[in-house]
């Protein structure tokens, strides 16, 4: 069993990871005197607390979780390390933040970010009767979040191995006669079963809707012939895998093959760039150069791939916007695709862990052309 506040296998804490954010946020140049955390993503992974709504705000010296009346028992289980300030009901949780802020004589605070302009403006007004200064200080969690620690990675191969069993338990629904929505509902019901969450909307399309990168299940009836896609993830211990394969009914066509084979040529020649120091866009213009070498590449409109953490869509991966150099520790997806209107799409999609060398798959469910005549 793995306790909440320490992890016994890897040794990492939560005390760990604020102690970095620290080291961050108060030793540059003009720090606030302390910063509110308030995304639920952040908070989970400096604190591991699983609720919808709180907020940590720290000192360099000192910190107070505040959190309302809902979660005021769970709370005291998940961060039983952290002072805890319970927001009055009726009162509104910025007024109890900004006076909680004034206690430890706080002048400057800073907040992420992300924080949702109608939080910031609520914390600025009340700031500025308590004389507290409300300042946004870009995103320094997500920063820390970017690399992996061993925790986290154990947490990830988990997800994806999850994943891969999901994929194996969902190959006999391969046949005629299924609908899009049996397929998706088996993936939800087996990762619900196994106590993880579905990391996001599970997507299961076939024939001419693989054409739809991201299209929603419907009643299509599967036929011979068809293509069909399935991209689905586990959340499981807080961390998401995410997996796609594209499968065929019956036999595949030559331009099925054609299809399949330049897209699992994008991904092998992708996986084999990535390391240390690797430009995350350098990775995805060389996977739209394969598709181009096979005329294709004009059907490829996304990223090559995001990381995976506590959410789906992690930061910073495999697109054109992405120009920091990759660090061992990452975990990325890479998932090239095409989609040809009125044909259909192929999309393959796996998890690396970035190593000093190269990368490692987390996913090791089949790539190859799988064509499932019964
Ligand atoms: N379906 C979400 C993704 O693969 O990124
Ligand atoms: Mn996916
Ligand atoms: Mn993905």
């Amino acid at each position: 069993m793995v306790s909440q506040h320490q992890d016994q296998a890897t040794g990492v804490s939560y005390a760990e990871r604020r102690s970095r954010l620290r080291q961050v946020v108060f030793e540059g140049r003009k720090p606030p005197d302390a910063v509110l955390i308030t995304s639920t993503a952040n908070l989970y992974y400096l604190t591991g607390f699983t609720g919808s709504f709180g907020a940590l705000l720290l000192t360099p010296d000192t910190e107070r979780f505040i959190t309302g009346g809902i979660y005021a028992t769970q709370v005291q289980n998940e961060v039983a390390d952290v002072p805890l300030v319970l927001n009055p009901t009726l009162k509104e949780f910025h007024e109890t933040a900004i006076d909680t802020a004034k206690e430890l004589g706080v002048r400057l605070l800073g907040v992420e970010s992300s924080t949702p302009v109608a939080g910031l403006q609520g914390l600025r007004k009340v700031g500025r009767r308590a004389g507290v200064r409300v300042k946004p200080i870009g995103a320094p969690v997500e920063k820390l979040r970017r690399v992996k620690d061993a925790c986290e990675i154990a947490r990830l191969r988990d997800a994806a191995a999850l994943a891969d069993a999901t994929f194996g338990h969902i190959q006999r629904l391969f046949q005629p006669e299924v609908t899009e929505w049996d397929i998706a509902m088996e993936i939800d019901f087996y990762l619900r079963r196994q106590g993880a969450y579905p990391a996001f909307e599970t997507i299961a399309v076939s024939g001419e809707r693989t054409a739809l990168p991201h299209g929603k299940p419907t009643e299509r009836r599967l036929q011979r012939g068809d293509f069909v896609t399935v991209d689905f993830g586990a959340k499981l211990n807080g961390y998401c895998s995410d997996l796609t394969r594209t499968v065929v009914i019956g036999r595949a066509s030559a331009e099925q093959r054609r299809l399949y084979h330049a897209v699992l040529e994008a991904l092998q020649r992708s996986i084999d760039a990535i390391k240390p120091g690797k430009r995350g866009k350098r990775i995805d213009a060389l996977a739209r150069r394969v598709l181009e070498e096979h005329g294709l590449a004009e059907y490829f409109g996304h990223g090559l791939g995001h990381s995976l953490g506590i959410v789906v869509h992690d930061g910073t991966g495999l697109s054109f916007r992405d120009k920091q150099p990759l660090e061992a520790g990452m975990v990325l997806t890479v998932e090239p695709g095409v989609y040809v209107p009125g044909f259909g799409g192929v999309r393959i999609e796996q998890d690396v862990l970035v190593t000093e060398s190269g990368c490692e798959l987390l996913t090791h469910a089949p790539v190859e052309l799988l064509e499932f005549d019964w």
